[in-house]
């Protein structure tokens, strides 16, 4: 049998360098089968895995294969030179029956490297694509994204089903980015945090709208928040709203909520004067129905040469969803969520402002603040309430462990990564959001409407109050009380001046 075989093998092959090619394909395929066994077994799969046996031992095997064909070649050339043969080529004789099957073998041989290659070739594709390949690999650069993504609503929605999308050009666009990147980040180069927006992003149509529907947001949502106030009570308070979210399309409701800028017969673009698209002087709509165009522009001085070098930009589902799943949380919106699940208990005297100065230190790195954190709650317990700190310590223990779990899911000192650094452009509370045009400032030049801050424009204020279960109801739409009095300030400054997430 084996001699068999080995009369099949071209005896140019029967060299030294071909040899040692062969054995670097057999090792490499031996290798894939190995690593692939481990997985089908279920062994804990480790990131960097997918990069071994999908990308560099199938290179490793494919250079096995050069490799052998050089050996061949050079074999070739040695024997026309002593002239053990005459011409250069074999001569194919399919008449001859020993011929014949060595051909039949030989072409059996290369259609199987073929179509293991083109398999391969598949698998390196969907490899690139996994969010394995995308959030893991570069565990240290990414790590923020991958986090604060397994965190989201869109956890189990793939990196690529965003960043790229369906289609060819898309996927070349995004790998010749990610050779940039991987150039970047060998040669610690890449910027920190990494910048957003992302300017190469690809328009909404060709991602959230594979999944989400725009001409199908019709429901009203309510959305309760709950507070708990730096005093020494942490009073609470809390505020219900019914969000508008309606607008896609006069056949599934009323056209003028929120997803109006989405109507497909509407066309808003808008040019912002700085790097995050946070101040917007410029906007244009466009109205297909009637086909008219229509102008706001800010009351306030706008700087010239800024405008000029500014960026214009049809919105989409990012201007608003600039966030839906790299999510950085405010240390006031985790704060406040844990004491609503009491995990951080709302009797513990100030401990509201205690967490909070806990959280928002300026610490170096993840290290630094797991003790800064921990330091900073035991140690204001100590000295400013020492009954509590004595008899309530295991609250005070879960106080810290809590803060310090919300810490190293929304804050990373390594990468500069925090709320400050990248604004939620969904409302306005801590961010200006929604208020870059909806500030009572956007004149139209047409018709002088006036893009207003009315607080029942986007919602109705349903409940608020000091008690943490409000049942009023009210369909018209409470007049908004700023829970400590401020005058006026609310209504002529935004909310974002004062409240600054921490
Ligand atoms: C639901 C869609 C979605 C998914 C899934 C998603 N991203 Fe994003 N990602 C976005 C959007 C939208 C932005 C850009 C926001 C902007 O331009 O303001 C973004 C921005 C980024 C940025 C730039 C920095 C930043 O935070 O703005 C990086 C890096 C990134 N994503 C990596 C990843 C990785 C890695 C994964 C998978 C683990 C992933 N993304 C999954 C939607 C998504
Ligand atoms: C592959 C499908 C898919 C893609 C692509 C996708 N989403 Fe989603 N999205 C979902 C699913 C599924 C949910 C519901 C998750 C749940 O409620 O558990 C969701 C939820 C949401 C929510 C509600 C989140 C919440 O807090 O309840 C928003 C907002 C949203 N997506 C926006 C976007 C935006 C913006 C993009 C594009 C950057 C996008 N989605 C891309 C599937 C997708
Ligand atoms: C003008 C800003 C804006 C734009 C543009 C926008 N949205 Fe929204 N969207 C909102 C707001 C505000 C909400 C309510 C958020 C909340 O209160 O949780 C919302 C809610 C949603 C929800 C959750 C609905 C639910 O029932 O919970 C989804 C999904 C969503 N948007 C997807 C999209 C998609 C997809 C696009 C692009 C086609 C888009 N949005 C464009 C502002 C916007
Ligand atoms: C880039 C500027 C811009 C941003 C940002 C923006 N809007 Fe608008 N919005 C507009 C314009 C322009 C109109 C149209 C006014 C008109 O012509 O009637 C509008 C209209 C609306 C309307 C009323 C629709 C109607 O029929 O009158 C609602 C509700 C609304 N926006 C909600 C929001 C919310 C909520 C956000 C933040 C998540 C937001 N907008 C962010 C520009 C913007
Ligand atoms: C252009 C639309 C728009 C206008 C005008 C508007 N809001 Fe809002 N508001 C929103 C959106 C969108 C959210 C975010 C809801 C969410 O986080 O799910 C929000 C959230 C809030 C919240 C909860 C804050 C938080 O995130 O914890 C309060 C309180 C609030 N609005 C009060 C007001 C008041 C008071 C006014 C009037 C001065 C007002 N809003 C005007 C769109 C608007
Ligand atoms: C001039 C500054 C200022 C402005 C503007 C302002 N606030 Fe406040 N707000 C405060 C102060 C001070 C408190 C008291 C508690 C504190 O220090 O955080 C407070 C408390 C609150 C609370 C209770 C939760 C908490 O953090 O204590 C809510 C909710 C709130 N404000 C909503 C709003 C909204 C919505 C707007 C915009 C429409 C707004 N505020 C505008 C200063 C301001």
């Amino acid at each position: 049998m084996r001699k068999k075989i080995k009369k099949l093998i071209p005896t140019l092959f029967f060299n030294m360098v071909s040899f040692t090619g062969a054995a670097i394909s057999a090792i490499s395929v031996g290798l894939i089968v190995f690593l692939f066994a481990l997985e089908f077994f279920g062994a804990h799969q480790k990131p960097y895995m997918g990069i071994i046996t999908i990308v560099i031992l199938p290179t490793f095997f494919l250079l096995g294969v050069v490799v052998i064909i050089v050996g061949m070649r050079i074999e070739n050339k040695r024997r026309l030179k002593t002239g053990i043969i005459k011409s250069p080529f074999p001569t194919l004789d399919l008449n001859d029956s020993h011929q014949r099957r060595k051909f039949a073998f030989i072409s059996v041989v290369f259609l199987s490297i073929l179509l293991t290659s083109a398999f391969a070739s598949f698998q390196i594709y969907e490899y690139t694509e996994s969010v394995e390949f995308c959030g893991e690999v570069c565990h240290v650069v990414m790590k923020p994204e991958y986090t604060a993504y397994m965190f989201s609503p869109h956890a189990k929605v793939t990196c690529a089903e965003c960043h790229v999308g369906a289609g060819a050009d898309w996927y070349v666009k995004s790998k010749l980015t990610g050779a940039y990147q991987v150039y970047s980040v060998l040669f610690n180069k890449y910027a920190r945090p990494i910048a957003t927006p992302v300017r190469d992003l690809r328009p909404a149509q060709g991602t959230c709208e594979q999944c989400h529907w725009p001409k199908h947001f019709y429901r009203d949502k309510q959305v309760t928040k709950t507070y708990y106030m730096p005093d020494e009570k942490n009073t609470p308070w809390t505020i219900s709203l019914l969000m508008k979210i309606g607008g896609g399309s006069p056949e599934t409701g009323v056209t003028s909520g929120i997803h109006w800028h989405m109507n497909i017969s509407n066309h808003v673009t808008y040019t912002a004067i700085d790097e995050r698209r946070q101040e917007i002087p410029i906007i244009r709509v466009h109205h297909d129905d009637t086909n008219e165009d229509d102008e706001y522009v800010t009351t306030d001085v706008i700087d010239k040469t800024k405008l000029e070098k500014g960026e214009t930009r049809k919105m989409d589902c990012i201007d608003c969803h600039n966030r839906p799943t790299h999510i950085y949380r405010t240390p006031e919106e985790s704060i406040n969520n844990l004491m609503k699940l009491e995990w951080i208990s709302p009797t513990l005297p100030s401990v509201r402002s205690i967490a909070s100065a806990a959280l928002v230190k300026d610490y170096k790195t993840e290290e630094d603040a797991m003790n800064g954190i921990e330091s900073t709650v035991k140690d204001t317990y100590k000295f400013k309430y020492p009954e509590v700190a004595r008899t309530r310590q295991i609250e005070v223990d879960s106080v810290v462990s809590n803060l310090k779990r919300m810490y190293s899911r929304y804050i990373f000192p390594e990468m500069n990564v925090n709320w400050k650094n990248f604004p939620n452009n969904i409302g306005h509370y801590t961010y200006v959001g929604c208020f870059r045009c909806h500030d009572g400032k956007h004149v139209s030049k047409k018709t002088g409407k006036v893009l207003s801050k009315d607080c029942n424009t986007c919602h109705t204020i349903l409940a608020q109050g000091q008690f943490s279960n409000v049942t009023s109801n009210a369909p018209t739409g409470l007049e908004f009380k700023h829970p400590i009095d401020i005058g006026d300030s609310w209504k002529t400054m935004n909310c974002s001046d004062c409240h600054k997430g921490e």
